[in-house]
């Protein structure tokens, strides 16, 4: 499984403007299996120990509070290459550098209000899935 899935969350600025049905099309069209899906509140004291490695950071405080401010979808995703060929579909962090036809050139609105997180290496990924989904609905 190693190498072949993916994490995603689409964030409280997606989720608010109604973007969830698009992005879950541009996924699936770009020939990712939705494995797992849920639609979830994140709590401050989550959204803190998801983003812990970036605790020294002057926005965590400021990404804990937007990840933490509504409703989220955490998607498992699987596809061959899944972690580098989802980075190129979501587009570079800021939307003002990320590429034509990317998912954060299409929704994102700022660096914070950047619409969607993908994993950024295999062993995140695993990491991160086994943080919103258990064992069970990541084997089956
Ligand atoms: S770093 O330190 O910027 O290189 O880290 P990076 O892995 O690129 O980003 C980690 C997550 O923090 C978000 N981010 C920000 N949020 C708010 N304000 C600022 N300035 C900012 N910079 C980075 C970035 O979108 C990453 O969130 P995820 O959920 O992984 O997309």
């Amino acid at each position: 499984m190693m190498g072949k899935i993916t994490l995603a969350v689409i964030k409280p600025d997606s989720v608010e403007k109604g973007y969830i049905g698009p992005i879950l099309f541009h996924i699936v069209n770009a020939g990712f299996y939705i494995r797992a899906l849920k639609m979830t509140d994140l709590s401050k004291r989550s959204a803190k120990k998801f983003y812990a490695e970036h605790k020294e950071s002057l926005f965590f405080d400021s990404l804990v509070n937007f990840m933490s401010s509504g409703p989220i979808v955490s998607i498992l995703l699987e596809k061959e290459n899944a972690v580098e060929d989802f980075r190129t579909l979501i587009g570079d962090k800021n939307p003002i550098h990320a590429a034509e036809g990317t998912i954060r050139k299409l929704y994102a609105s700022s660096l914070e209000k950047n619409a969607i997180h993908g994993s950024d290496s295999n062993q995140n990924a695993f990491r991160e899935c086994l943080f919103y989904f258990s064992h069970r609905e990541i084997f089956w």
